[in-house]
């Protein structure tokens, strides 16, 4: 009588009102908002108002947000000490939860369980991600770490801390596209994750420390870092059929391919495909660009029963690249946006909490005798 959904596909856990995601035509929605519209015309902090409080801003509302997104970015001293403190080897998505873990211990409001103390945690929190991340990787190099601006939005600020220059108009605003498009994304692994963490009542910043390490695995986030090493792997676009057909002969999953929601064309690699193009144009380069689209010809053509299209990841690396960001901090990038998905998920989900508690099918032997161990 029991039903194994492996991989919970196909389970319905909550009702939501965050994300709609119609994967077979390849259409998502923020809180009723289509995520084309979005892309060109909002900016990351609108979408953090809009998915924190499922509606549109006003534009005081926004201004105040962005306000509290701006004097929240610096971080702790310590935690700057603790990152100094890490391997100069460790990738950025294990000090990002580290760091994380640790400004836990910072928040005046960590057991603070109201609905308005968890919006300023999160608020925090997001504010805080592109901080920790910029300054990992200038310490990682023996760099001195280049203090957040006010006065800029998240996106341009980010690349500016990262890169220690104002980044150009078209990279900022690209930046800016891809924070919009990887903030939500309905209950995914990493977002089941942190909400599964938050059903207990723990607090905000283990639940969101739990999605971090989930995001991690390259079937998740990880995923575009494969991408872009994959790509550079092939090279050019003469050599992408004789690449794919032999991963694909070996059973082999090509990263940034495939999704489990969507039986389309991933609409958010719709759009940073374009800006993918752009980009590479404006750099004089259009190799990587090229080539990509040369291993997506073939990926479309021998899987297509399989209704196996690009995913967000599969243009979003090449993007990174082109703008100098190192490819494992691709990972913590998307993170930076998906911390306001996790937490909006979170907070709508303490709404009207129930401890996650699925069940598993035993299925082992019942009556074994225990042996002492002497006698084994
Ligand atoms: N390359 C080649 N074949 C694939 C791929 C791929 N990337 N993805 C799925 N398939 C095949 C798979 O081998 C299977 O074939 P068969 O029926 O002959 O065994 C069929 O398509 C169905 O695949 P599945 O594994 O049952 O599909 P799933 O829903 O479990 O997998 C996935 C979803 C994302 C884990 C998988 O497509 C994958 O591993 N992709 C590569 C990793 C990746 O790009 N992840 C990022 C996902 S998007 C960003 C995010 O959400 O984090």
């Amino acid at each position: 009588m029991v039903t194994i959904n492996r991989g919970l596909d196909n389970v319905y856990m909550a009702e939501t009102n965050l994300c709609f995601i119609d994967g077979a035509t390849g259409r998502l929605l923020y809180c009723g908002l289509d995520i084309a519209d979005l892309a060109p015309h909002s900016t990351f902090e609108e979408t953090a108002f809009i998915l924190w409080h499922r509606r549109l801003p006003k534009q005081g509302e926004l201004d105040d947000l962005r306000h509290q997104l701006a004097e929240n970015r610096p971080i702790p001293p310590e935690i700057f000490e603790l990152m100094k403190a890490l391997p100069k080897t460790a990738h950025p998505m294990d000090v990002l939860r580290t760091a994380v873990s640790a400004l836990a211990s910072y928040d005046p409001e960590l057991y603070q369980n109201t609905p308005d103390a968890n919006l300023r945690k999160s608020i925090r929190l997001t504010a805080k991600f592109p901080t920790i991340t910029a300054a990992y990787h200038r310490l990682r190099q023996g760099l001195s770490v280049v203090k957040p601006d006010p006065n800029r939005g998240i996106a341009e600020d980010f690349l500016r801390m990262l890169l220690g220059k104002d980044p150009d108009e078209l990279s900022a605003k690209i930046m800016d596209i891809c924070l919009i498009l990887h903030a939500e994304h309905g209950m995914n692994a990493s977002t089941f994750a942190a909400v599964t963490i938050g059903s207990t009542l723990s607090d905000l910043y283990s639940a969101v420390v739990g999605g971090i390490g989930a995001l991690k695995g390259p079937l998740h986030g990880g995923a575009n870092e494969e991408v872009m090493k994959m790509l550079l792997e092939i090279r050019s676009p003469e050599r992408a059929a004789e690449h794919v057909l032999n991963a694909l002969k070996a059973k082999k999953k090509l990263s940034g391919f495939g999704h489990r929601v969507y039986k389309a064309y991933d609409p958010r690699a719709t759009i940073l495909r374009e800006w993918a193009l752009r980009l590479s144009e404006k750099k004089g380069d259009t190799s990587l660009y090229e080539t990509a689209q040369a291993v997506e010809a073939v990926m479309l053509r021998e899987l297509k029963e399989k209704m196996i299209y690009p995913n967000v990841d599969f243009y979003s690396g090449i993007v990174y690249h082109l703008m100098g960001i190192p490819h494992d901090l691709f990972t913590p990038i998307f993170a930076m946006a998906r911390i306001t998905g996790w937490t909006a998920h979170i907070l709508e989900y303490w709404e009207d909490n129930r401890l996650v508690r699925p069940l598993d099918l035993y299925v082992g032997p019942t009556s074994n005798e225990y042996v002492p161990v002497g006698r084994r």
